[in-house]
């Protein structure tokens, strides 16, 4: 009898290949300063979101044991139950202060923040108006939450507009969601333009900023950014993540505090699912309070993209990613396979994480990056003809 699950799968996945669209999970170990190994072969990590190298830092990693001692591995429940370690408050606490809003609630991880915030917030009958290059988990919540979705042009602000003017009469109520930092192209989001848009259509802005936060506006994140810059940016929700800058895991969301009280009553992804761990939380609170007390630090990780991108005379970068868009699935493949020869470990991106025909060098940059493995690398990517 033929086995419909292995037969379908089979099929799939050749599809898969012929299109060089196969991934697969290659183990590889981290160390301190964005070294790798893998394949039993070191090499220098330009594809880490570790952003200011604090998994491994040596206060962070003290913090985390201490706890991990006293109260053990797991968090034993949801929040809801007996899973609400106190570290959660200390860690919320942080959050808010550092993002400038009344309070905090932390999740399992960024996913689910997106995931639980989203739908608790929009139903059916309202509207979602949306960045098209959005991070998966946007558009996970806003499917999950049944509302009507319409995308906008990326950092297109009339575009946005010309959306809203169309569709937003015909809702209740309206959501709108970006990126604060674009995860594969790192490019900012116009925060400015969107906030008051969304004032006039009285919409809800809400932000990710997983790549913000530890690195942008002295590392309070990009909504600090732009008003450092004497904007006047307001994002009621301010969403992100433990798992990039901070350097462990974990998600947020940051909002009034009517909001997060409201959302403990309705996020399925707080309420139907374990806390973090409290070992995690605690080495998260100790980087937080390096990110908020070490400016210097928060600066680096955009200062040596700038560095790698000055080299090659690309685009000045704007965050600590910086894309090298190469097209062709194959050849974002072969470039990666022979970077990793020379001892620079960078992941090819190939859709669907961005779009058809844009397959690239994702490359992130860290504050621990050596000035040289930059110059050494910039070179490299002139010799191998990456940029034009
Ligand atoms: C923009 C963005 N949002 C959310 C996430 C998810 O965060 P987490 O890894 O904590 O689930 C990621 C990356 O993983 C991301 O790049």
């Amino acid at each position: 009898m033929v086995n419909s699950l292995e037969a379908m799968v089979a099929g799939k996945l050749k599809k898969i290949d012929a299109q060089n669209l196969r991934r697969g999970l290659k183990p590889t170990e981290r160390f301190d300063h964005a070294v790798v190994c893998r394949g039993g072969k070191k090499a220098i990590s330009f594809c880490c979101n570790d952003y200011l190298n604090l998994s491994t830092h040596p206060a962070v990693k003290e913090a985390s044991k201490v706890v991990l001692e006293n109260f053990g591995l797991g968090s034993g429940a949801s929040r809801l139950v007996t899973g609400n370690t106190p570290f959660n408050g200390r860690v919320e606490q942080r959050l808010a202060r550092l993002k400038g809003s009344e309070s905090a609630l932390v999740f399992g991880s960024g996913y689910l923040a997106n995931m639980g915030v989203i739908p608790a917030l929009i139903g059916p009958n309202d509207l979602i108006v949306m960045d098209e290059l959005s991070h998966a988990c946007m558009y996970g919540g806003a499917q999950l939450s049944g509302a009507k979705i319409v995308l906008f042009k990326h950092n297109d602000p009339s575009d946005c507009q010309s959306r809203l003017a169309e569709h937003r009469k015909n809702y209740e109520r309206c959501l709108m969601l970006t990126e604060g930092v674009f995860s594969m192209d790192g490019d900012l989001a116009p925060l400015a333009d969107l906030s008051d848009l969304a004032k006039e259509f009285d919409a809800w802005l809400m932000t990710d900023d997983a790549h913000g936060l530890g690195v942008l506006g002295d590392g309070r994140g990009t909504v600090a950014h732009w008003n450092g810059k004497g904007c006047n940016v307001d994002v009621p929700l301010q969403m992100g993540t433990l798992s990039k800058a901070v350097g462990a895991y974990g998600g947020y969301i940051c909002a009034s505090q009517k909001v997060i009280d409201f959302l403990v009553n309705r996020a399925r992804t707080v309420i139907f699912t374990t806390g973090l761990p409290p070992a995690v939380l605690a080495g998260v609170d100790k980087a937080l309070e390096i990110i908020e007390t070490d400016k210097k630090l928060a600066n680096q990780p955009v200062e040596k993209a700038k560095l790698f991108t000055s080299l090659l005379g690309l685009p000045d970068a704007q965050s600590s990613i910086v894309p090298v868009v190469l097209g062709d699935e194959e050849r974002a493949l072969k470039a990666s396979a022979q970077l990793e020869k020379e001892g620079f470990l960078i992941t090819a991106i190939r859709p669907p994480t961005v779009p058809a025909g844009t397959a690239r060098l994702r490359l992130t940059f860290c504050a621990e990056h050596k000035e040289e493995d930059i110059h050494r690398l910039a070179s490299l990517f002139k010799t191998m003809e990456l940029v034009a």
